[in-house]
């Protein structure tokens, strides 16, 4: 039975459907407010607004849970490999075995890159940042593609091209960058292990692919492939609600997904942690300062707009410290400092007032640093993760009938009406 509310504005009362969800949250339908009341609703990061309809990812930020296709990120994380939960994401089950197979033998199939990219690599300076590098390369991939066909077999190959080349090109731009040569990938290799190898492997010193940090890559990007409607994903639902090809809409997705206060905080976080290391930063000084509003420090990797308790992803990738650290052949003192700053703020009252949590961003660069990834690569791989998510959120907004080009309204506070002032007449005042 449908359910309404009223709201009344300058005396005259309205009805307002209301939309509940397959897990209970309720939204106001106000897609009638403007014409019939003139008004608009103003929310400022759209903290209260709910931009569309989803059927893939479910997340509850007080009980803290993530289920992609209603399967809970533990049990994916556990039981499954990244190829498999791409395929969950964006064909909305599981592949059968024959289906993985295939998926498989196409990503293996669209691995290398047009050999006239690598020109492109060339032409950036030695410290160019691999995101910046990335969402250029991704834009240049339509230029070697046709157009996307309506044929959902075209549509599939095309998802697939693009997961399989965002991970040769990442590890191209990283060879690239330290002057080495270039490793293609290998048809024998899976996709977490051929990236390893690419990053790797040299003619010098052989890489040996460790299971175990395969199983640690496929864990680290299946806990970053998707998380509804974050700020990357609705950068991408945005960009590709002008009807612009998928590649476009991607590369605004990694320029969003580059911030700081995004996916950029994987970086941001080791840097505050070598701070720490480093400089001497004592735990009292960074918590004072992330209290402190006018210092404009924050303490990175904790705090989310949708998680009011621990990230449960954040939970995973803790776990996974441990894990890989056992491994490797030298401690990390950042483990130890992000451990100790955690308990320090999770004590604190600024803090447990604002439920303000870790998040997967928080300890995530601890597990990459231990895989060898250096950390101008970490937000390019939040990026190869967050790929399947976004092409799914891509897809789902273009079938879906209700959805239409993203154009927001605003409160205008300029200036009334204006006219202009010949040059010779302009004061600093006109
Ligand atoms: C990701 O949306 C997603 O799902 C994102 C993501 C994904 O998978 O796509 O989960 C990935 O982006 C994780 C978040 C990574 N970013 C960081 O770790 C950067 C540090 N965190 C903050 O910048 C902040 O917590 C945000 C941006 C993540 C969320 O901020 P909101 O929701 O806009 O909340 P807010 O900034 O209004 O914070 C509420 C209060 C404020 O204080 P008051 O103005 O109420 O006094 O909490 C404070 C904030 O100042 N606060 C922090 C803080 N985070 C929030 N204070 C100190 N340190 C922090 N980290």
């Amino acid at each position: 039975m449908e359910k309404f509310a009223k709201l009344v504005i300058d005396g005259k009362e309205l009805t307002l459907p209301i939309i509940e969800g397959s897990e209970g949250e309720k939204a106001l339908d106000i897609r009638r407010l403007r014409q019939e009341t003139g008004y608009i609703t103003f929310d400022p990061g759209y903290g209260n607004t709910g931009a569309c309809k989803s059927a893939i990812t479910y997340m509850n930020g007080e009980k803290g849970i993530l289920r992609y296709r209603g399967i809970p990120i533990e049990e994916l994380a556990e039981r499954s490999t990244f190829v498999e939960t791409a395929y969950l994401l964006i064909s909305g089950r599981l592949p059968t075995r024959e289906e993985l197979t295939r998926t498989s033998v196409y990503l293996n199939d669209f691995s290398p890159i047009h050999e006239n990219m690598k020109a492109f690599y060339g032409s950036y300076p030695p410290k160019s940042h691999p995101m910046g590098i990335l969402s250029a390369m991704i834009n240049a991939l339509r230029s070697f593609y046709p157009e996307l066909v309506d044929l959902d077999e075209e549509m599939n190959q095309t998802f697939l091209r693009l997961i399989s080349k965002i991970r040769t090109m990442s590890a191209m731009a990283y060879k690239i960058s330290r002057g080495h040569r270039v490793i293609y990938p290998r048809p024998d290799l899976c996709y977490c292990a051929n990236f390893l190898n690419m990053m790797f492997d040299s003619p010098v010193v052989p890489y040996h692919i460790d299971d175990d940090m395969v199983r640690a890559l496929n864990v680290f990007w299946i806990l970053h492939a998707d998380h509804e409607q974050n700020c990357s994903t609705t950068a991408v639902r945005a960009v590709g609600s002008s009807k612009v090809n998928i590649y476009a809409a991607v590369s605004a997705g990694i320029s969003a997904l580059w911030g700081p206060l995004h996916g950029g905080a994987n970086q941001a976080v080791i840097h505050m942690l070598e701070k720490i290391h480093k400089d001497g930063m004592s735990f009292d000084e960074c918590i004072s300062r992330a209290r402190d509003k006018n210092d404009g420090f924050k303490l990175m990797g904790f705090g989310h707009r949708v998680y009011k308790t621990y990230d449960p992803r954040a939970k995973i990738m803790k776990k996974m410290c441990d894990i890989i650290l056992g491994k490797a052949t030298r401690k990390d003192p950042l483990l130890d400092i992000a451990r100790r700053l955690e308990e320090r703020a999770l004590e604190d009252n600024y803090f447990k007032e604002k439920n303000l949590y870790p998040n997967v961003d928080f300890y995530s660069g601890i597990v990459l640093r231990a895989m060898g990834i250096p950390t101008n690569m970490f937000t390019v791989m939040f990026a190869i993760g967050r790929l399947p998510g976004w092409i799914a959120q891509w897809k789902e907004d273009l079938g879906d009938p209700e959805m239409k080009l993203c154009r927001p309204r605003q409160i205008y506070t300029g200036h009334e009406i204006n006219h202009y002032v010949p040059l010779d007449e302009r004061t600093e005042e006109s």
